[in-house]
């Protein structure tokens, strides 16, 4: 089965076990509109493609793994585009969660999915309960406090933010947790996967705020000219478009130096090129290539 296929699937089985037959019917809509369709699905796939170089013993734990990653990773876009943070009326796509649902069943939406992402993992790691802890623990640090994604979010509050800081907090955490996860899933160790996600986090992040600053909404599916627009720091206010690129090019090049030595780095590799061309801007893909 592709990665794509066993994503897609995982999530679905999470979902509909949550809605039961008693979920209040807008609240359940929401959810489901803030899943599906999905975006570029990368944190999963990535920690999926880790899961399975490194032996995928227990794919029906690495697949509830990477569904419980994609369920925060959604939550956090919902709670992302409310008014009180970045106020988008889009998002891939489509009308965001709130200018659909209204903003009560956002925030609830948001909140259903974090806790629907632990009830991926107990589910998932019922029949191997050792693996359990880590993953929890790899996917709390991912999401939560002192340095996960609520931690970067929290930065937009504060006056003075370290922007490599801010980045690694608000995006490069959840791909930490998803190699790292990746590998816990199938019984290895984590320590040799941590840098693949730190660097693809920050490339990420780079190529958002590049996207951001040059292209047009049509592009990216979500509003742009938000960083200055909310007054956030971003590496193209600190390197200027052409540094930003510079940099994120160079950030490529190390996360593909940074996939461990495995049966399956080749194919971690085609992930890698392939999502960096597709989150460069279109002026910039010769030159990319
Ligand atoms: C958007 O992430 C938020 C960032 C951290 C840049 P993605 O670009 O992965 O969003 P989807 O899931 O593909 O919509
Ligand atoms: C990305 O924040 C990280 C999240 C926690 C959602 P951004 O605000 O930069 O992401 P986009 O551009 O809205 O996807
Ligand atoms: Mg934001
Ligand atoms: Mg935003």
């Amino acid at each position: 089965m592709s990665i794509s296929t066993r994503i897609e699937a995982a999530l679905e089985t999470v979902i509909t076990r949550a809605e039961g037959d008693q979920t209040p019917p807008g609240l359940a809509a929401a959810v489901r509109y803030a899943v599906f369709p999905g975006g570029a699905r990368v944190r999963p796939s990535l920690c999926l493609a880790v899961a399975e170089a490194c032996g995928d013993d227990e794919p029906g734990i690495a697949d509830a793994v990477g569904a419980a990653i994609e369920l925060m990773h959604c939550a956090s876009l919902v709670h992302d585009d409310l008014p009180c943070f970045d106020n988008a009326n889009t998002r891939r796509g489509k009308a965001s969660v709130h200018m659909t649902f209204g903003e009560p069943l956002a925030l609830l939406a948001g909140d259903a999915l974090i806790v629907m992402a632990f009830d991926a993992l107990a589910q998932g790691c019922a029949h191997n309960p050792h693996r359990l802890t880590p993953l929890l623990r790899t996917v709390i640090q991912g999401v939560g406090m002192p340095r996960g994604i609520v931690a970067g979010q929290a930065w937009e509050s504060e006056a003075h933010i370290d922007v490599a800081h801010y980045h690694q907090s608000k995006t490069g955490a959840l791909f930490v947790a998803a190699t790292r996860a990746g590998a816990i899933a199938a019984g290895q160790a984590p320590a040799p996967w941590t840098a693949l996600g730190e660097k693809l986090g920050a490339a990420y992040q780079a190529a958002d705020d590049l996207m951001d600053a040059v292209s047009s909404p049509d592009e990216g599916g979500k509003p742009t000219g938000q960083d200055v627009a909310l007054n956030r720091p971003s590496l193209v206010a600190e390197l200027g478009v052409r540094g930003a690129f510079d940099h994120l090019q160079s950030l490529v090049r190390e996360a593909v130096a940074a996939i461990p030595d495995c049966s399956g780095a080749s194919g971690l590799r085609e992930i890698v090129q392939a999502q960096a061309m597709r989150l460069t801007p279109k002026q910039f893909s010769r030159s990319a290539a």
